[in-house]
């Protein structure tokens, strides 16, 4: 059976994939640096190397005998990479040549790479579909349009073919409980709102009621981690079977508010949430779902959770613990 190599896989969407490439019987080696991955993300069936993607040499060996990479090691702080761009720059940039590099070098042809809605910046057209113009408004946005143009260079001047992955709103996790690391992110609003709820902050802040939406609040496409999961391991099995490359949006199609979110923790806890409203975030788009057809022609995926209260609800599970 081929060999996968997870680049991230201790992290939090990695170790999601990790767990579904074993299952559809995939040799997996993880490879992390740890710095935000969880050693108890990882799973004693898979090999596991402590690398950085900066150390080109221990990624080098990592590489010698796999068939295919899944690329998820990134730093993803959208604000942070506004105030340190050369943070972003060496990780998800220079990182990605290393990884590149390393393939080449080892005659690695396929890579699934972790992308992002934030190529596209500011919708021009709602659903969202992979022909938008990409127009990052953040530094993070930036390096994932640009990894995706050098992932283009490298299946014309060196034969990788590449999946890449535009996530939306990535939440939840494992249903079966299999993955216990939780993702410190505190800017998203999922893990905020569960801090409010577990009373970690006074209050939740709602960033803008006036958007040209239903409610006054914005709209995302919150996709479930094991959904996002699934996509992988169907893009490993196709690049395998000698497809091209391609770009994908992963998303749900449909869009929930700032406000349904808090109902569906409110209804899924049966609690009530100290909430307050705020102003604007800057940069925040008041409408943001994908179009996930492409994602369905090529892969034949479709997302499982369509609901925000099933997301919550695997959400909560592993903060209740
Ligand atoms: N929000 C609040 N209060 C908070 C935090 C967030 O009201 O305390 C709101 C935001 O204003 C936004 C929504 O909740 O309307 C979602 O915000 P997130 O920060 O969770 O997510 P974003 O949509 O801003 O960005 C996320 C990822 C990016 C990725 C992008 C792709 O963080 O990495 O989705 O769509 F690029």
């Amino acid at each position: 059976m081929s060999e996968v190599l997870v680049i991230g896989g201790a992290g939090y969407i990695g170790s999601h994939v990790v767990k579904d490439l074993l299952a559809a019987g995939f040799k997996v080696k993880v490879y992390d640096n740890l710095s935000t991955g969880h050693k108890c993300n990882l799973f004693k069936e898979a090999e596991f190397v402590k690398g950085d993607i900066l150390d080109f040499a221990t990624l080098d060996k990592a590489m010698s005998d796999v068939s295919a990479v899944v690329f998820l090691a990134a730093k993803k702080a959208v604000g942070e990479s506004m105030e340190n761009p050369a943070k972003y720059a060496l990780n998800n940039i220079n990182g990605t040549v290393n990884v590149l590099n390393a393939m080449s070098k080892n005659n690695v042809k396929a890579i699934v790479f972790s992308s992002s809605a934030a190529v596209y910046g500011n919708p021009q057209y709602i659903p969202i579909d992979e022909n938008h113009p990409l127009n990052p408004l953040n530094f993070y946005g930036f390096t994932k349009v640009e990894t995706e143009r050098m992932l283009e260079w490298y299946d014309r001047l060196k034969g990788i073919k590449y999946a890449s992955l535009r996530y939306f709103n990535a939440a939840g996790y494992d249903e079966a409980g299999d993955i216990k690391g939780k993702d410190e992110n505190p800017q998203n609003l999922l893990p905020i709102v569960m801090s409010a709820a577990m009373g970690e902050r006074p209050y939740l802040e709602v960033f803008g009621t006036d958007y040209d939406t239903e409610d006054g609040t914005c709209i995302r496409d919150y996709i479930h981690v094991s959904d996002l999961a699934k996509a992988h391991v169907l893009a490993v099995k196709k690049l395998l079977a000698g497809s091209s490359s391609m770009t994908l949006n992963l998303g749900t199609g449909k869009g929930t508010s700032v406000k349904e979110v808090i109902r569906a923790f409110e209804k899924v806890l049966k609690i009530k949430l100290p909430v307050k409203y705020a102003s604007r975030r800057p940069g925040d788009p008041d409408k943001l779902y994908a179009s996930n057809e492409e994602a369905f022609k090529q892969l034949g995926w479709r997302p499982q959770y369509l609901d925000i209260e099933d997301i919550v609800r695997t959400f909560a599970a592993v903060y209740m613990k």
